[in-house]
């Protein structure tokens, strides 16, 4: 038979139960350290401002955390906050003993230091993972609080049964929340890891190169074709919003076209990652779509980091 390109399809890489089997085990882990310990994890979120995806971040975190009975609260605080009022809410939950994680969700109010807030977070509550000394302990490999989204990453290839041990990972993006710690997981993973960003040439030509691409630049559908060394694992870690209904024919597939273009109709805008799903699905041999990849996983793995800060903090093990 002739099979042509557009036939071919790769395998979809869904969040959903990886994201489900890791709350599961958290939930477990949770009731046992109530059984055995007498506490319950617990986690303060803290949001300032209106902006509206931090909004729906923030209520899934806390949700999330509630039904897997880790106690949560979120702090709203108003967009006037001053930064060194939000400093001194970071200090109180410091010394809080009955706090064992603490998130100030990004992005702050322009007027706010981001990296002054995170550094006054104590390390050992920062379920982030944004902290300099996080970050250094996971440059030299050693046992930290890791990145959500990253160590989700992670937890797709290995749970998907995806070798990553001499494969060679290309990772487009470099910022500290994902292409930074995701190189150094990937790396201890034993992958050989380079790093895109804006200012790399011949883009196509070092992402070809990839067994394992992962994209985390934060523009809609922007790896194409092009860049996608044929059967490869394409992790797409963007979250966009996509609205150009005329240009969704080149985004979607058939198999998904109308149901996008209702959407967009509907609501606006459809989600999107940084990969073209169209382009994702002839050529990868494996891919995480959005939404329902690595979405889900970031949420998850907050929920893991929240138990390991506990069990860190007050048993001194992990
Ligand atoms: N904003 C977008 N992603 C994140 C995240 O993983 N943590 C925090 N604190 N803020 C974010």
């Amino acid at each position: 038979m002739n099979t042509k390109m557009s036939e071919i399809s790769a395998n979809i890489l869904s969040g959903k139960p990886i994201a489900e089997a890791i709350k599961t085990e958290v939930a477990k882990e949770v009731k046992q350290l109530e059984a055995e310990h007498g506490f319950r994890p617990a986690l303060t979120v803290v949001r300032v401002g209106e902006d509206k995806a931090s909004e729906v971040y923030v209520g899934s975190k806390v949700r999330t955390s509630k039904e897997l009975g880790i106690i949560s609260e979120q702090k709203h605080l108003p967009a006037e906050t001053s930064q060194e009022e939000l400093l001194e809410i970071v200090r109180e939950l410091n010394l809080d003993n009955e706090i064992d994680g603490i998130l100030v969700q990004l992005p702050l109010p322009k007027h706010i230091d981001e990296n002054l807030i995170l550094e006054t977070i104590d390390p050992e509550k920062d379920v982030d993972g944004f902290h300099a000394m996080n970050v250094g302990f996971l440059s030299q490999g050693r046992d930290s609080l890791v990145p959500c989204t990253p160590a989700g990453v992670i937890e797709i290839l290995k749970r998907s049964g995806i070798e990553i041990a001499g494969k060679h990972a290309v990772i487009v993006g470099r910022s500290n929340i994902v292409g930074k710690p995701m190189a150094q997981l990937l790396l201890q993973e034993n992958a050989t890891v380079t790093i895109c960003h804006s200012r790399t040439r011949d883009l196509p030509e070092v992402t070809k190169l990839g067994d394992i691409l992962v994209a985390a630049i934060g523009r809609a559908g922007f790896i194409r074709g092009e860049h996608i060394k044929p059967g490869a694992v394409v992790i797409d870690v963007g979250i966009n919003n996509f609205s150009d209904s005329g240009a969704a024919p080149g985004m979607f597939g058939e198999d998904e076209l109308e149901n996008r273009l209702r959407t967009i109709e509907k609501r606006g805008a459809t989600l999107v990652g940084d990969v073209n799903p169209k382009d994702a699905k002839e050529i990868a041999g494996s891919f995480t779509p959005v939404p329902g990849g690595v979405g889900l996983l970031t949420v998850a793995m907050l929920m893991k980091n929240t138990v390991k800060a506990a069990k860190m903090r007050r048993l001194k093990k992990i």
